[in-house]
Parts: structure tokens; C-alpha cells; sequence
């Protein structure tokens, strides 16, 4: 059946082992993140067998169903109505606010275990963290006093809102405020967490990254990429993930429409360049699954629009084409996420 996305387990594999060469001799351990493909099982296996420091996801539901020995992080703020859960499906979560945690504290109390917290730092990027300095020595003494909550340390998190770069300046800031938590504390922070796959462009370069101790990575792993210049990370394989979709319709048609131009499917004004007629190809696949600027043709194709359930090719240069002919693309992490979202898209584990 079409779509179907083909998944590589082998080269999924690859990637885990690949980062691992690149963390180890920097003394940083990772978290394998796996909320782009909605921690599906047969990967979490593989995970599972290459054994990284930590899996997380920013779901509690795909925390829940995860089979695994390994320590299970929450990476998006935990919700205050669902703390019981939390504890329950995740063996650390991050966090930046201290009513949260109280509430985590007497979850985790409720069941009898105690829950780790990380307590994140915004060093600019002004998505998830606290933002004052100042404020941090004082926080992180209030959360290590609690009965059931385990203070494991600090994290931030880069380039996802705001776009900043992990660069060594940048990075500094979270070494002043680790310095500042340790003396306030009188020990070392078992965890000092850095940011996503934006940080493995700077790792690469340099060896190191300043004081982190552990990386949180889901993009790297899944299309071997970093996310500070979009780059191909050498030796990580970048087709994990492959699309196929089928040709439904194939004919020769004029690439104008022809009447008063209104609105598309979904309320735009679409325009056109008039290239003449040419072959055009629908294939089973639609908005619904995934947007078309989210695919990149391994085939030589392009891509002109979409509605809910059909993709829109200029497949003049493809001459051998028929109905029922499959063609390739390589999703973009939107569209690998929305390409696991969506039931309709088969999922070939291989
Ligand atoms: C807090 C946090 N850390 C790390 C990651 C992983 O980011 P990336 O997929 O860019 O490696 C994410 C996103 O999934 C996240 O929300």
C-alpha cells in the first residue's frame, strides 16, 4: 500500500553510533530523542541495544508506551494537571517552574519514588528556561530541599525559538550560572545538559563544548543533520526516512488553469508560471499527510501543489512514468513529523 514511508533501522543504527563517536571523547553522554517518529517501537529497540545515557520524548503518551531499561526524560515542561502521570511515565523531567515541581513532588510522594528534575536555564533563545541569572542559585536550593524530587542538574535549550547559536560565548553564560548553583549547593550537578542538534556543528569543530556533560538529540539521529547551518553531518546517513508515494494520474496538461483564477482548497490564491503543457502527475498523497515544501524529490520531479489528498508533479523529464509508478522523497523534520502523524501514511520498518 501507498504512501508508505520506508524506515531503515540498520542506518537509524548507524546514526546512534555515529554520535556516540562524536560524544564520547567529549565526555558527553546523550539523550536519544525520539518525538520525531512518535517513539515507534522498532526503533526504540534499536536504541535500547546501542544503549545511549538516557531516551526522551516531549510527549508523556509516547513516554507511556515506551518498552525500555533505559532512564525516560520528558523534554517539554511538564503540565501542572498532569504531574501523576508524569511520574509515573517519565524517571526525569525538565522544568522551569517551581509551583510545577511542588506539584511533582507530591505525585512522585503519592507513589512512593522520587522524580529528577532538571532545572532549565534560558540563555537567550527565550523559548523554555529562567531567564534571570540571579534567580537560579536561589531556585535550585528551594528544589533540592524537597523530599521527592532528585535535583539532577541544569540544561538549555538553543535554536529552536529565537534561532541564537550555540557558540562559545553564548554557551559561557550556563558555565557562570553551574558554577554559581555548585557553590550555592556545596557539590558538583550531576547533569549539565546542552541543547539539541544545533550544538554537534561547534562539537565537531572544536572536540568540546564547554562544561555540558550530556546533549539532547532527535534531528541528528533521525536525518543526519545539524541544526545551526542545516548541514549534512559526515557519516551519518540522511535517508533513514524515505517517502514513496504512487502515481495515480499521469497526463499531458497545460501547466496555466484555464478560467478566472478564486481561491485553492485550502483558501490560498494560487499562482502559476506558464511553462506550456507539459506531463503532469498526481500522486496518492496529500496536505492531510504532509505539505509539499516538506518534501525533497530523490527522483527528478517537481513538485507544483497539493490539496488534501493529491501532490501535484511536473514530471516532464521522468519518461518511463506510469500509473502505479512509485517516486521518492526525502522528508525535512516538519515533514517526518507530520508523515508519522498522519494513519494514513503506511510505516515499513526494514
Ligand atoms: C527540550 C528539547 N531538547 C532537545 C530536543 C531535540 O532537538 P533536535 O531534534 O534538534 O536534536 C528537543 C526537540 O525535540 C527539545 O524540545
Amino acid at each position: 500500500m501507498y504512501p508508505r514511508l520506508i524506515v531503515d533501522k540498520e542506518k537509524y543504527r548507524h546514526n546512534l553510533q555515529k554520535l556516540k563517536d562524536l560524544c564520547d571523547p567529549a565526555g558527553l553522554s546523550f539523550m536519544a530523542v525520539t518525538k520525531v517518529f512518535r517513539a515507534a517501537e522498532p526503533l526504540v529497540e534499536i536504541i535500547n541495544e546501542e544503549a545511549p545515557g538516557f531516551i526522551a520524548d516531549s510527549r508523556v503518551e509516547n513516554l507511556q508506551k515506551m518498552q525500555t531499561d533505559l532512564p525516560k526524560v520528558l523534554l517539554r515542561l511538564p503540565s501542572v494537571h498532569a504531574a501523576d502521570a508524569v511520574v509515573e511515565a517519565a524517571d526525569i523531567s525538565l522544568n522551569s517552574e517551581v509551583e510545577t515541581i511542588h506539584r511533582l513532588d507530591a505525585a512522585a510522594e503519592k507513589l512512593g519514588i522520587t522524580h529528577g528534575v532538571i532545572l532549565m536555564v534560558d540563555i537567550g533563545d527565550l523559548r523554555e528556561g529562567v531567564y534571570y541569572q540571579e534567580d537560579v542559585p536561589s531556585l535550585a536550593k528551594e528544589i533540592d530541599a524537597m523530599q521527592h524530587i532528585r535535583f539532577e542538574g541544569i540544561g538549555t535549550n538553543l535554536t529552536c525559538y529565537g534561532g541564537v547559536l550555540p557558540t562559545r560565548e553564548t554557551l559561557g553564560r550556563l558555565d557562570r550560572i553551574k558554577d554559581d548553583i555548585e557553590t550555592t549547593l556545596g557539590r558538583k550537578l550531576a547533569v549539565v545538559s546542552g541543547g539539541n542538534s544545533s550544538h554537534l556543528h561547534l562539537l565537531m569543530q572544536e572536540r568540546s563544548i564547554g562544561s555540558f556533560d550530556n546533549l539532547r538529540i532527535g534531528e541528528a539521529l533521525a536525518l543526519g543533520r545539524e541544526t545551526a547551518y542545516g548541514e549534512i553531518l559526515t557519516g551519518f546517513h540522511d535517508d533513514v526516512f524515505v517517502l514513496e508515494a504512487d502515481v495515480i494520474e499521469i497526463k499531458d496538461k497545460p501547466s496555466l488553469p484555464e478560467g478566472k483564477i478564486g481561491m485553492d482548497a485550502f483558501g490560498r490564491k494560487p499562482k502559476f508560471i506558464d511553462k506550456g503543457i507539459m506531463r503532469r502527475a498526481i500522486l496518492g498523497i496529500g496536505e492531510q499527510d504532509v505539505v509539499p515544501g516538506d518534501l525533497q524529490p530523490i527522483d527528478d520531479l517537481d513538485l507544483l501543489g497539493s490539496s488534501s489528498d493529491h501532490l501535484i508533479a511536473d514530471v516532464s523529464r521522468m519518461k518511463n512514468l506510469r500509473v502505479g509508478s512509485v517516486v521518492s522523497f526525502k522528508p525535512t523534520y516538519g515533514g517526518l513529523l507530520s508523515l508519522m502523524t498522519s494513519d494514513y501514511v503506511v510505516k515499513a520498518y526494514v
